[in-house]
């Protein structure tokens, strides 16, 4: 026979169990394996023996029976959905020896072996970070950032949350988004070598693209080689599940056919690249993420709308506030310098500010400038509206 291993939690109670609590705990008791969990009472402790359990299961049992919230079942609940290390498997959170299997013996002197990061050997980043000068911060710049970007100092910005244009053939405000592959690639590299010069020592450059399916250029797998031969580390891909089936299936030529089916994607690639270190270090206090945020942004695929203001505000192609909230949540501390090389109608600026960073807005074109900035300001009238309301 196995032996199951458990967690044991143990809860004092002071007064019993309520008739009700009693009749829960027959529940749990009947409802849930006991290789799962079950629910010691003795001398005046609830002793939980926890292996793996469906925490939704568990919390609507909880949920529906007729106790308080000051109940010894809702402290149970809660400390269990606190503990934030376990695995998940067949939709149940494992808390015990979840992650046995995947150990790897050695694993130190094997990544040395292997020469992880090789490609990053010898790199030449200086560790000495520097101030940015005041005139460019919490600014909208219209102009190109190919030669707006060579007035910042070196290694002064936190973190680079961009998408650049895509080369699609979509209309953007006086300019055709439609150029000879190898030159759309210099122009947009020689961009990037400007960001990562820019780029603080352990600063990151988050990277929203979308390849053209249809022409057969990967341009994030393009842009990662980029990036991987001028010494940043990969850090890793999210994918931003859009959820967008609105595209046809294939077309007649290639229908029921294997001889040329043409794949479909709902989804975007967000890329990470970190100059010279993973880590980041910064003030505990000026950490912006709640447990739950964290938890679930940790999962590599995003599930957000594109964003259904286009229209409103005039640009063909933005990505949605909550796409550029997590990625600055979880990438970087408050008051951290936030730059957007591509900016267009201002989405990574005004979540920078919303989030309480500064930031640094380039576009080309001045009428996207003027959308970007109109954003802003109406966020510090919003401010002031409700600093005068609270005066009321
Ligand atoms: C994909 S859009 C970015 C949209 C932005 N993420 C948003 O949510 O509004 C790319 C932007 O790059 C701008 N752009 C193109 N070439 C540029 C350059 N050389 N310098 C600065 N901006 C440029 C375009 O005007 C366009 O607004």
């Amino acid at each position: 026979m196995k032996k199951v291993k458990y967690k044991d939690i143990e809860f004092p109670i002071n007064k019993g169990l309520t008739f009700e609590e009693y009749n829960l705990l027959q529940k749990i008791d009947e409802q849930f394996s006991k290789d799962d969990l079950y629910i010691e009472y003795s001398n005046n402790n609830l002793i939980v023996h926890l292996n793996k359990l469906n925490l939704d299961k568990f919390e609507k049992l909880i949920k529906s029976v007729d106790i308080t919230n000051e109940s010894i079942f809702y402290t149970i609940l809660e400390n269990i959905k606190s503990i934030g290390s376990y695995g998940i498997k067949g939709g149940k959170r494992v808390f015990v020896d979840y992650n046995k299997e995947r150990k790897v013996s050695n694993r130190k002197s094997k990544e040395k072996k292997r020469n992880k990061q090789f490609y990053t050997a010898g790199h030449n980043f200086s560790t000495e970070n520097n101030e940015c000068p005041e005139k460019f911060l919490n600014k909208i710049i219209c102009g190109d950032s190919e030669q707006v970007l060579k007035e910042l100092p070196d290694n002064c910005i936190d973190l680079i949350l961009t998408s650049p244009p895509y080369n699609f053939g979509l209309e953007y405000d006086n300019n055709d988004d439609s150029h000879y592959w190898e030159n759309y690639f210099k122009k947009i590299e020689s961009i990037f070598s400007e960001c990562i010069r820019v780029l603080k020592y352990g600063g990151r450059f988050i990277l929203n693209v979308q390849p053209l399916f249809s022409d057969y250029i990967p341009t994030h797998h393009i842009f990662s080689n980029f990036f991987i031969k001028n010494k940043m580390i990969w850090k890793g891909e999210i994918l931003w599940e859009k959820n967008n089936y609105n595209c046809k299936y294939t077309s007649w030529g290639s229908w029921l056919s294997p001889s040329s089916p043409y794949l479909k994607y709902t989804w975007e690639f967000i890329e990470i690249y970190c100059k010279g270190d993973l880590k980041k270090p910064g003030p505990k206090d000026k950490i912006d993420l709640t447990p739950e945020e964290f938890k679930s942004w940790v999962v590599a695929k995003w599930s957000i709308a594109p964003e259904r203001r286009m229209k409103e505000y005039g640009h063909p192609a933005m990505f949605p506030e909550e796409l550029a909230r997590r990625a600055i949540k979880l990438f970087s501390y408050q008051d951290d310098i936030i730059l957007d090389p591509f900016n267009g109608a201002g989405t990574t600026t005004v979540v920078a500010k919303k989030n309480k960073r500064r930031y640094i807005g380039i576009d080309i074109s001045e009428e996207y400038c003027k959308v970007a900035q109109n954003r802003i300001n109406s966020l510090e009238n919003d401010k002031c509206h409700v600093q005068e309301n609270f005066l009321d």
